[in-house]
């Protein structure tokens, strides 16, 4: 650095530079601060999301439990999908237009193929039982994968809590964590072993590690303490399950103000002082009711089981709808333009809202 500091120097008027060291000290001084002030101004390069629609074939489909199918999806010409880290979820788009999420639960990055898990709810929205219908051959179109629930870089000590299905994201994390030779547990809790799905693959990671609490064997549910029991005051928790457990974990872990928790839901989040609504519907001039305790998607699900949703927790975007008349509360993580509202998470901000529906 001294020689091109000194080859940097400003020449006098004959372009002769001095090597006059208090001059060359000030003048490296100056360089340096400018430097700094030039890298202060640097931000990091933003993360844009990935909205390439890319079609895969099923080439796989394997019957986990008897609720949960696996689907592995491939490249139709054979080619690599895109890159991915343990966490991630891919938006599937359903032959019936229907967006749902799911994790990849395969080895972590692996690009030959995805695997998902899909656990059949026969009176959810239709999209688990429209995907338990696909066959060997078929063909889905995704985007992604994005991932919102990463394994937190700087963290050595770590507890996996799973519930059912939710293991399909945690599996990539505990074989990532394990080949990084991080100090990880995990509990995995469900109603018998038979409906645990990928429970042999989580053993096989390392059995010493895993306390599997099956609620047939053990006479009951698991309540926060046995789920936390591994838990230190400094442990990272990751848990992904049914919002009872997760709400739970939450508020046991909020108590300590310091403990690193992370989390990933497959439904809604109860809705939090809420209050009630009337949504006009202004292709029909209908009126819906809200109440205090439901989402407005949820309203508008009753009155049209076909209306869109994915992540139902205002992040896709997949629910927006056009604002003809009246404010928004807006309580999405994805932008929303001042008439659009996330009807997942959205609420008016007075006592109607005139939706473009
Ligand atoms: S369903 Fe995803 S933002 Fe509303």
């Amino acid at each position: 650095m001294s020689e091109s500091l000194w080859q940097s120097r400003p020449a006098d008027l004959y372009g002769r530079r001095k090597r006059d060291r208090l001059v060359t000290v000030f003048w490296g001084l100056s360089r340096l601060f400018s430097v700094i002030v030039a890298a202060s101004r640097w931000t990091p390069a933003k993360v844009v999301p990935v909205r390439r629609t890319i079609d895969a074939v099923i080439t796989e489909r394997v019957e986990l439990t008897p609720d949960v199918v696996a689907l592995t999806l491939v490249d139709p010409d054979g080619g690599l999908l895109p890159a991915w880290t343990p966490g991630a979820h891919i938006d599937v788009r359903l032959p019936s237009g229907r967006v749902r999420q799911y994790s990849l639960s395969g080895p972590p990055g692996r690009r030959t193929e995805y695997r998902i898990a899909v656990r059949r709810i026969p009176d959810g929205g239709g999209g688990s039982v429209e995907m338990h219908g696909l066959a060997l051959g078929d063909t889905l179109s995704f985007e992604g994968p994005r991932n919102a629930f990463h394994l937190g870089s700087g963290e050595s000590d770590l507890l996996f809590v799973i519930g059912g299905i939710g293991v399909t994201p945690i599996l990539p994390m505990i074989r990532q964590a394990q080949a990084a030779g991080m100090n990880w547990r995990a509990v995995y809790a469900g109603r018998s072993r038979e409906y645990m799905p990928l429970l042999d693959e989580v053993l096989a990671v390392a059995p010493d590690r895993v306390t599997v609490w099956a609620d047939d064997e053990r006479g009951g549910f698991a309540d926060v303490a046995d789920l936390l029991a591994d838990a230190g005051p400094r442990t990272a928790v990751y848990v992904c399950g049914p919002s009872a457990m997760l709400d739970g974990v939450r508020i046991a872990r909020d108590e300590n103000a310091d403990a690193p928790l992370h989390y990933e839901r497959f439904s809604a989040a109860p809705v939090v002082d809420g209050v009630p609504f009337e949504l006009e519907l202004a292709r029909s001039g209908r009126v819906l009711t809200v109440p205090a305790d439901r989402s407005a998607l949820a309203v508008l699900l009753d009155d049209d089981p076909t209306t869109p949703y994915s992540c139902q927790q205002g992040f896709c975007g997949t629910c927006r709808v056009g604002v003809r008349a009246g404010s928004v509360q807006r309580h999405g993580r994805t932008a929303e333009a001042d008439d659009e509202m996330l009807v997942c998470v959205s609420r008016s901000g007075g006592e109607r809202i005139v939706i473009d529906r």
